[in-house]
């Protein structure tokens, strides 16, 4: 992938990769920001289900900002990182960065914050397995309770 324009590079692990398509948009023709939401609600819940090493829910977004639009064509590429993790719970911060197409300008366009619970088979908080051997630490900067 090209290099993103300004000095930024994303942060996170490359999660999802898409191409925004015509029946993403919303009634004005742009990407809705709903969809967008969506797969970075998908690529945070990727990383929390491998963390959690089982099945996870979002139980709070705390916070979420668009920052440019997405336009149709564009290629939509969501980064994870784990920040926090609870004795549940693990915080996963979230970026969303645009190509469009047929160019290598890329640029952020949303950032955000995702709180997801692990879960046991009937629903409830289930606690963290511990870090296996070789699965990688949050980074140097991230907090861990
Ligand atoms: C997820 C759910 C089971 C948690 O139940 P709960 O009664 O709040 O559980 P707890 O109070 O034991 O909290 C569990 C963890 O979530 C954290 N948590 C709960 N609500 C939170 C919130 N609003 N913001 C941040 N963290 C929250 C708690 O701090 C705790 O973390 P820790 O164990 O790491 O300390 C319940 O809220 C639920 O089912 N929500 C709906 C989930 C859903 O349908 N999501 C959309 C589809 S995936």
């Amino acid at each position: 992938m090209s290099q993103p324009t300004g000095a930024e590079l994303p942060q996170g692990m490359p999660t999802i990769r898409v191409v925004a398509m015509p029946t993403d948009t919303n009634p004005a023709g742009d990407v809705f920001g709903g969809w967008i939401v969506s797969q970075m609600d998908l690529a945070a819940g990727t990383t929390a289900a491998f963390r959690a090493n089982g099945r996870c829910a979002t139980v709070a977004i705390n916070s979420l900002v668009f920052l440019e639009p997405v336009v149709v064509g564009d290629e939509v590429s969501i980064y994870t990182r784990i920040i926090r993790t609870g004795r549940t719970s693990l915080t996963i911060h979230v970026q969303t960065w645009r190509r469009a197409r047929h160019t290598h300008i890329t640029s952020k366009v949303t950032e955000g914050e995702f709180i997801f619970v692990a879960l046991d088979e009937q629903h409830r908080p289930r606690p963290l397995p511990p870090l296996q051997a070789g699965e990688d630490l949050p980074a140097p900067d991230s907090t861990t309770d």
